[in-house]
């Protein structure tokens, strides 16, 4: 028996899932996990959680949490999501796990003792504040190539460049604010550039790779190979396993693909199963196109480093867009799993998110379309083959398939595309062609429609029962080769079909069993209704909230989050000097005490206060401000006053340095 090894790209636990995960990842590699699994082949479908990172640590010291906090809620939420549209893993782990940390330090080592990894002194930005160096996200600044604002360490969102840190122009820290120094430390870097020739070979070499994988790998080698830089100086992460590496942590994405590998070994443990033999027969990654180069250039070239067979094929969905526009969850343009599962079988959005387009094309989804789509295909389409065909077996022939007597060219014709169909979904699901399967399916149940109406069973019954009986035989024999056949697209709905039709599991289970013929005389139960229409009432009611969110964001501008509040600093400060700023009728210089330092602040106080009225003042300040230069003095604060009258807020009683929350 053939062996797969399936895996989708790990979730970062720092967000529920929403329907462009599910569209680009979770519901191709779930098609293909299922077909597999019913033309016995031997399947390890795995996935996880991806923990670390600096997008976790950033959001949990934002809002005072650990980020293990919050990655556990995250963790349960995308699991719940994905549970919720049937995707059928065989292990879903998380890379906080010890077998992870095991796992990806062991391979880290491997690359060590192989050479692949060596030490280099690099400059990284350092807050003096917070006492730590700034890896990716934890710095923010402007980009040296576009100038876009909000750049981070590591990545600029406006021209999409990966960055170096150090590049950043006008840098600040996330956390304090304040301008980062330049410092030396040492890092562990992967020779990336050593497996450019070896990639090279590997991706012209492959015919599976599909175009836009083997497109953009191909241009990246084109542009040449750095070295990677592998490991981070922060605390949330996985330890470098080395004597003289300490507090360092591995790259999250030096460690993140390992969680293929610590699921299947979980999975292992738990089945007492070999995962390896898996992995040696065929690997498919399924992944987002975000993250082709990860998984097209550095995995494969770990691995090659590590000695370890490369992935058989990596199947990258493209992305899905909103109503037209791109999808953003910061501005709350999105659809969450499991707001939409919670009013609409996963089945329907199955359908629609395969259906909709190939899955090496960007999409939209729309509201309207996904109404039409569901009412005129599933619900008029297949709803109503399979409703009249069960109604009129029980109508006329008892319940009982009949038999069938001299078929004539149009049955021959409407046999012979039954016994094809599934050869034909075979032949594209192998080839990751999961829309073409599927539309080939719902041209056939179209077919058996104009068959079923151009034989006038209710006609027939009476005038030609032999039609009739030949229509009714073989309209059944569809209903349970569709059945079969959308199992793995629609994996609540096919078997429910099979139950009315009183056919066991066993024959839903196997793809070969699709063709096979039930036997005239088998009697089948009473239909049920299987795909209903949605009303033009709930959609619009679904629109409403979506464009609500376009409102909000116009407004939202002037909002803040409690995340925003919570980097506002705010103390209880004492003025303990206090002098007026030569050449300005408005500043004083002060001198603020916030009891773990003292800050020199300028202030535009001068015209109601006079520096011996505000000594001694207890105020409230801004501590975490940008440093910045007023009149050339160094100002590193702000003394909350009113705007016009310029009344200072203060709080004779409260402590020094006491928090304002
Ligand atoms: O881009 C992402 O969402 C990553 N969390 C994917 C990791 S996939 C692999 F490395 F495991
Ligand atoms: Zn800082």
């Amino acid at each position: 028996m053939s062996k797969v090894f399936i895996t989708c790209a790990l979730p970062y636990a720092n967000g529920p899932c929403h329907l462009g995960h599910l569209r680009s990842t979770y519901i191709p590699a779930d098609i293909y996990a299922r077909y597999n699994r019913m033309n016995d082949v031997d399947v390890l479908f795995v996935c996880a959680t991806d923990e670390h990172g600096t997008p976790i640590a950033v959001r949990a010291e934002q809002i005072g949490k650990s980020p293990k906090e919050i990655a556990d809620k995250f963790h349960k939420m995308i699991k719940h999501d994905l549970d919720s549209c049937n995707i059928s893993f065989d292990y879903f782990s998380r890379t906080t796990d010890d077998l992870h940390y095991e796992i990806a330090q062991n391979f880290f080592l491997k690359l060590y003792e192989k050479g692949y990894i060596y030490e280099k002194v690099i400059q990284q930005p350092y807050c003096d504040e917070c006492k730590r160096f700034l890896p990716d996200r934890y710095v923010e600044g402007i980009c040296p190539h576009c100038k876009g604002e909000g750049a981070r360490g590591d990545h600029c969102e406006t021209c999409g460049r990966h960055l170096d840190p150090i590049q950043l122009e006008e840098p600040t820290c996330l956390i304090c604010s304040s301008t980062p120094e330049i410092k030396e430390s040492k890092q562990y870097f992967f020779k990336l550039s050593h497996f450019e020739s070896a990639l090279k070979d590997w991706i012209n070499g492959n015919e599976e790779l599909p175009p836009n994988v083997k497109n953009y790998a191909l241009q990246w080698l084109k542009e040449g190979l750095k070295d990677w830089i592998l490991t981070r100086d922060m605390e949330w992460g996985i330890p470098v396993p080395l004597e003289d590496a300490e507090g360092k942590i591995i790259y999250v994405w030096g460690e993140a693909f390992l969680g293929y590998i610590s699921s299947a070994a979980q999975w292992s443990m738990k089945e007492n199963k070999p995962w390896k033999d898996y992995w040696n027969d065929k690997t498919i990654h399924f992944i987002g196109k975000d993250i082709i180069y990860h998984h097209s250039i550095f995995w494969p070239a770990l691995l090659t480093g590590y000695g370890c067979k490369l992935p058989t094929n990596i199947v990258a969905g493209e992305y899905l867009s909103l109503e037209g526009r791109k999808m953003s969850t910061s501005k709350n343009w999105v659809i969450w799993a499991s707001e939409f599962l919670e009013k609409f079988e996963s089945d329907i959005l199955r359908y629609y998110l395969v259906i909709n387009a190939p899955l090496n094309r960007d999409t939209d989804f729309s509201w309207d379309d996904f109404q039409r789509r569901v009412n005129d295909e599933l619900a008029d389409v297949l709803g109503n083959f399979l409703h009249r065909t069960f109604t009129f077996t029980n109508r006329f022939f008892d319940g009982k398939i009949p038999e069938p007597k001299e078929m004539d060219e149009y049955d021959e014709e409407f046999k012979e595309r039954i016994l094809n169909i599934p050869n034909v979904v075979y032949e594209k699901i192998e080839k990751f062609k999961f829309r073409e399967g599927l539309i080939e399916i719902i041209r056939l149940a179209k077919f058996g429609n104009k068959y079923f109406n151009d034989k006038e069973p209710w006609k027939a019954v009476k005038e030609n029962p032999k039609e009739a009986a030949n229509c009714l035989y073989l309209c059944n024999q569809l209903a349970k080769t569709l059945a079969v056949i959308l199992t793995p697209y629609i994996p609540v709905k096919a078997p429910q079909i099979m139950e009315i039709m009183n056919l066991d599991d066993f024959e839903t289970s196997k793809w070969e069993n699709a063709s096979e013929f039930i036997p005239a005389g088998h009697k089948i139960g009473e239909p049920i209704p299987l795909f209903s229409k949605i009303d033009d009432s709930v959609i619009e009611k679904e629109k409403e909230v979506l464009y609500e969110n376009l409102k909000e964001e116009v407004t939202m501008k002037d909002i803040i989050s409690i995340d925003d509040f919570a980097k506002i600093d705010l103390r209880i400060g004492k003025v303990i000097g206090a002098e007026r700023v030569e050449g300005s009728e408005n500043l004083l210089k002060l001198m603020v005490d916030v009891s773990e330092k003292k800050l020199q602040i300028v202030a535009g106080l001068a015209k109601k206060y006079s520096p011996e009225e505000i000594k001694d003042k207890k105020v409230v300040v801004l501590a975490n401000l940008k440093p910045a230069k007023l009149f050339g003095i160094k100002s590193e604060g702000m003394i909350l006053a009113t705007s016009d009258n310029l009344s200072v807020l203060s709080a004779e009683d409260a402590v020094v340095g006491e928090k304002i929350k």
